[in-house]
This record gives structure tokens, sequence and C-alpha cells, in this order.
């Protein structure tokens, strides 16, 4: 059996990245069967002159190579290209985005040393799976470095439509060094034909069938691989004893007795401003409401160096204090805002209790959120997800109620709808999505995904 070898920009500690789930829960299994090696940065900055060496460690059966960032690589291929560049392109936000050429370079800088030490890792007939928008031309490095395995790609966050992903001054390479790959991975088949079309109508590419597409002399897979989470480990977080306690003292501590949930770094993309702006409307239009509901929004901190963040920050937090001031009583909050991470078993504990789950991104690659909400339920007495049209996770979960963040008070006839719905059709909604939720589960995006690299048809000389 070929080994994997995954690399990601961030590489978290092992042990907590696992308890906090995302990348590292849906990769362990087959990175610890497939004595495999897990690459990236140790998200640790060091100075100019400081040794960047790679750092070889094991962990739960899990290898892993990491190395430092000079503070000027963080600044510019992270902070910068990375961050201010594509992560607001890729979601729309030309309006946050910035564009400069020492980004750019620093981005080709570390992607270029990244792909020298991972080269020197890699032995014959291992598969090489890249994850993310960070390291979008690691492939095309490795290539030069003369890396003939196979190499996938997987781009976590949205592939955007080719007017905006032509925005970026250098989409030209940035579109090409992704034919160095030979898959490409996507969350959903809009993001995948976005891909498509770019290249056919940009590049002079063509569309061949079979989510094959050839431009730049080279043939490549395009295709959709919408990633899930372990529903059954959620489910089972969600109904501990430990759980059953923090529900009750959710309850006991407040007067209020429905629950709102969101959870979200606290992202400009996450649409958290209109979600409290929806939930104030909620409150306007349903006055029977007040002093029975409540919402709890946990946004821990993210990227606070960009200020497009701590613009997000202070303009929530304004939110939040109007909003109690004005419905607030002495015993009643309306709003309950945490910037902190909470830990994952107390969250599926909250999602549980809760009587709504508010996932209304602007626009969101999948949203393992929204999943993670759907599996947490009691079967018996279900909360109802109200899920935004722009997050990858609607293209599937059709029977969550589905929302457009932009528009305020559709959100909050939604909020109402949810938390007035009959157990009935709660269940009925639940029964639908739990389905979805088990079938593409993280697994089958795993496999599916590794099966499609297995087998991709090869050109190179080997
Ligand atoms: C998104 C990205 C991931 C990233 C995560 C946290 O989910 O798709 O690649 O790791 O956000 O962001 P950070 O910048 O802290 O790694």
């Amino acid at each position: 059996m070929s080994r994997l070898i995954v690399a990601s920009n961030r590489v978290t500690d092992i042990d907590k990245a696992v308890q906090s789930g995302g990348l590292a829960v849906a990769l362990e299994d087959a990175l610890q069967r497939g004595r495999g090696l897990w690459f990236g940065w140790d998200g640790t900055t060091v100075d100019e002159d400081a040794s960047l060496g790679i750092k070889l460690q094991q962990h739960n059966g899990i290898r892993t190579a990491t190395i430092p960032l000079t503070r000027r690589d963080y600044e510019e291929y992270y902070l910068g290209f990375s961050n201010r560049a594509l992560w607001p392109t890729f979601h729309y936000r030309l309006d946050l985005a910035h564009f400069e050429h020492a980004f750019l370079e620093g981005y080709r800088r570390v992607n270029q040393r990244l792909a020298q030490s991972l080269a020197a890792l890699i032995e014959p007939d291992d598969l090489i799976w890249v994850h993310d928008y960070h390291l979008i031309p690691l492939a095309e490095e490795l290539r030069q470095q003369g890396v003939k395995e196979r190499i996938g790609f997987f781009l976590h966050i949205p592939f955007p439509s080719p007017d905006f992903f032509s925005a970026i001054p250098d989409h030209a390479w940035l579109a090409e060094v992704m034919f160095a790959y030979d898959v490409a991975g996507f969350q959903t088949t809009s993001d995948a034909a976005n891909f498509i079309r770019y290249v056919v109508e940009n590049a002079g590419g063509e569309a061949l069938g079979d989510d094959r597409v050839r431009a730049y002399g080279k043939t490549i897979i395009a295709r959709a691989f919408p990633i899930g989470i372990d529903p059954d480990s959620v489910f089972e977080m969600a109904h501990t004893p430990e759980a059953d306690a923090h529900m009750a003292r959710l309850q006991r501590r407040s007067m209020a007795n429905m629950f709102v949930l969101g959870v979200d770094r606290l992202d400009y993309t996450k649409g958290l401003p209109g979600r409290m702006r929806a939930f104030r409307r909620l409150l306007e239009l349903y006055p029977d409401l007040r002093k029975r509901v409540t919402m709890m929004q946990i946004a821990p901190p993210t990227r606070e160096e960009v200020e497009a963040y701590t613009d997000i920050r202070q303009e929530l937090e304004g939110l939040s204090g109007s909003i109690n001031g004005e419905f607030g009583d002495f015993d009643w909050t309306p709003v309950r805002y945490i910037h902190r991470a909470i830990p994952r078993a107390t969250l599926a504990a909250l999602f549980r209790a809760s009587q709504a789950g508010l996932v209304t991104p602007l626009r969101d690659g999948m949203n393992l959120v929204a999943k993670e909400y759907v599996a947490s339920q009691d079967p018996e007495d279900p909360g109802v997800l109200v899920l935004s049209k722009f997050a990858g996770a609607a293209e599937d979960l059709v029977e969550a109620i589905p929302v457009n963040p932009y528009d305020t008070d559709e959100v909050a006839v939604a909020l109402h709808t949810a938390l007035t719905m009959p157990v009935a059709e709660r269940r009925e909604r639940y029964e639908s999505l739990i389905v979805r939720v088990r079938k593409n589960n993280v697994t089958r995006w795993r496999e599916t995904f590794l099966e499609a690299l297995r087998s991709a048809p090869v050109e190179r000389a080997s």
C-alpha cells in the first residue's frame, strides 16, 4: 500500500487537534493506518537568521514533519497573500482584498521552501495530498524538485466565479499551477464548475467529460468531494453524562427556555453582524418571544493581525451590547456572546440543548458546524437548522430552513419558523438530514478523494 503524505499550512498539536476537530480528525485514521506523514508549518515564527530545520515527531501513531516560518514569511505568505488576498477574494469580498507584490513573492518563496523540505521526505509511490489555499503552488514546486508521484489538492474554501478569480493580479499563474496536480478537489459542484469555467474561458482549456479538464498541455480531474464529519462520535459527545450536566446547568441559569445557537470563528465571512440584526428583528417582529429566547453566539478569535478581523469584532461587540441594552431586563439577557474557544464536547451538548442552530455565513466552503449541529440532536426532540444558501453544506442539507443571510427579515422569519415548528415536522426534517450527514461522512470524503487520486490517469514519464 502506498504511503499517504498530507501537506497543510497548519500542522497543529495532534493531541489538541483531535479534540478540536477539523482536518486532524478527518485524516487521523488514514495517517495512522497508512504509515503516513503530516507535513506543514508548526505554527511558530522565528527570526530571519534562525534555523528553519525540519522537526520530525510522532503522536498517537501519526508522524509529523514541521517547519517554522520567519516573521517575514508569516507576514507575506500567511497574513499577506493567503489571508489578505486569497481568502477575501475566494469568499467574494474583493472590497477587503489587498494585493501587494511582496505578498505574492512571499507566497511563492514559502511554497518553494516547503517543497524543498517535503521533496526530501517523499518515497517512490507515496500519495501526496495537499490542502487549502495556502499551498496552491506546492505541487508545481514539488515537480520542479523532480517529484513524479501522484499529487492531489483539496480546496476547503469556495472557488469563486471566474470574474472574481480573475481580479487576482496573478490569476493566470495561480490557475496554471493547479495543473501540476493530478486531482483538484472542491467542496461543491458549483466550485468545481467555477474552476473549469475559468480555465475554459481564460486559458483555452477544454472540459473533456468525466470531470477531466485539459489546459496548459495537461489533463487533470476537477471534481467535488464534499467534506463531512464523523457523526457517531459527535452524537456520543452530545449524549454523555457531562453533556446532560451542561444542558441542565444552561437551563437552570436562564429565565429563557429557548436557545438559538451560533458557533463560528470570528470571521467576516460568517455573517455574524447580520445574524445579530436578524435576532433583533425577531424580537421586534414577535414580541411574545421576548424573555423566552436567548441567542448564544460563540465566536473564538482568529487572524487578529488582519485589520478586517478587528473591525468585525468591534461591530459584533457593539451590536450585542446594543441589543442587550435595548431589550434586556434584570432577569433576561437576550444575547450571550462568547469570544473564546469552547471544548468540542461542550459545543456538542450546547447544540443538543438548543432549539435552533443558526449557520448563516455570507459565503462558506462547506461549514461543518451545520453537520455537527444535525449530528448532535436528540432524535426524539431535535432542534432546527437554519442554513445560509451560500454555505457549501446547503447543496446537500436541503431539509434545513434555507435563508439568504443578506436578508435580515427573511432570517428573522426563518428563526421564528424554527422556534415554533411542531415536533413532527422537526423529526421529519431531522431524519432526512441525518441520513445525508451519515452518508456524506468524513470517511467517504477521504476514501473517494484518495481513490480518485490513485486511479487518476498520469501522463508523466516515470
Ligand atoms: C479555514 C481554512 C483552514 C484554516 C482555518 C483556521 O477553515 O480553510 O485552512 O486552517 O480556517 O484558520 P487559521 O488561519 O487559523 O489556520
